[in-house]
């Protein structure tokens, strides 16, 4: 794992920002896995500020979002399709074609779950997957248990999740139970991954992920085991790494 200590959010979201343009840029057609929640909101921000000057362009890009919550449609403004359409995809000349996250609509699991998977495998490798971590050490949806699961699959919520998810919905009780999300093996196929944190309230996961035994205890720390896996972390996430 490389560490690329940031000072704070706002400089990791240049950073981010910078590794995904430069991935774009290097190569035109890039296969980007993306994230939602807070952590990359700066970097999407920054990339779309680079793409108005006309310094990246996003038209032969694909995408695949790690997750979505089930039983949410893409019109839903709390679901993971929006978040991507109106925090990023709306504002740069991206295909929407080629733009693709779970499909929470379906309610049959193993069916949406399957589409995903063949979805990916007929891609290939994504040439660079963007994560951030939850507070209990997760990637996409993939919550502490006693495995690591593989293809994408319908994903109980921890109880600490819904707690940490809920600041964004109007009450806990409109946190969907459940989701879709990648599974490890998804995530690891990807060429290189960049795992971004800010805040204090991750420094435990991210000493866990960088530190602690690999274990499905700490989803993230499987990415130990990744050839070429960038952290990208400010001072706060990174204080209990010494
Ligand atoms: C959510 C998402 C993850 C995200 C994580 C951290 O539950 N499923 O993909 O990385 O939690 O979110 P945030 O960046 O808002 O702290």
């Amino acid at each position: 794992m490389r560490i690329i200590r940031c000072k704070d959010y706002d400089d990791m979201s240049r950073k981010t920002a910078n590794i995904i343009s430069a991935q774009v840029i290097l190569k035109p057609n890039a296969k980007l896995g993306l994230a939602t929640g807070t952590t990359p909101i700066g970097a999407y921000k920054q990339l779309i500020a680079w793409y108005n000057k006309g310094d990246v362009d996003f038209s032969e890009v694909s995408t695949y979002n790690l997750d979505e919550y089930l039983g949410l449609g893409p019109d839903d403004p709390q679901s993971y399709r929006y978040f991507m359409n109106d925090t990023f995809f709306n504002h740069i000349n991206i295909d929407k074609a080629k733009t693709h996250v779970p499909d929470g609509s379906n309610l049959d699991a193993e069916a949406a779950c399957a589409a995903y998977d063949e979805l990916m495998a007929a891609a290939g490798p994504l040439d660079l997957q963007l994560l951030g971590i939850g507070r209990n050490g997760h990637v996409g949806f993939n919550e502490p248990g006693d495995s690591f699961s593989k293809g994408t699959h319908c994903v109980e919520l921890a109880e600490s999740t819904i707690q940490a998810n809920s600041r964004l919905f109007d009450s806990i009780d409109d946190v969907p139970r459940k989701a879709y999300s990648m599974g490890v093996q998804n995530i690891m196929s990807a060429k290189t991954i960049l795992i971004a944190a800010s805040g204090a309230d991750k420094a435990q996961a991210v000493y866990d992920m960088i530190y602690g035994p690999v274990s499905p205890q700490c989803t993230a720390s499987i990415l130990q085991l990744h050839a070429d896996c960038f952290v990208v972390a400010d001072e706060a996430a990174l204080s209990l790494c010494k």
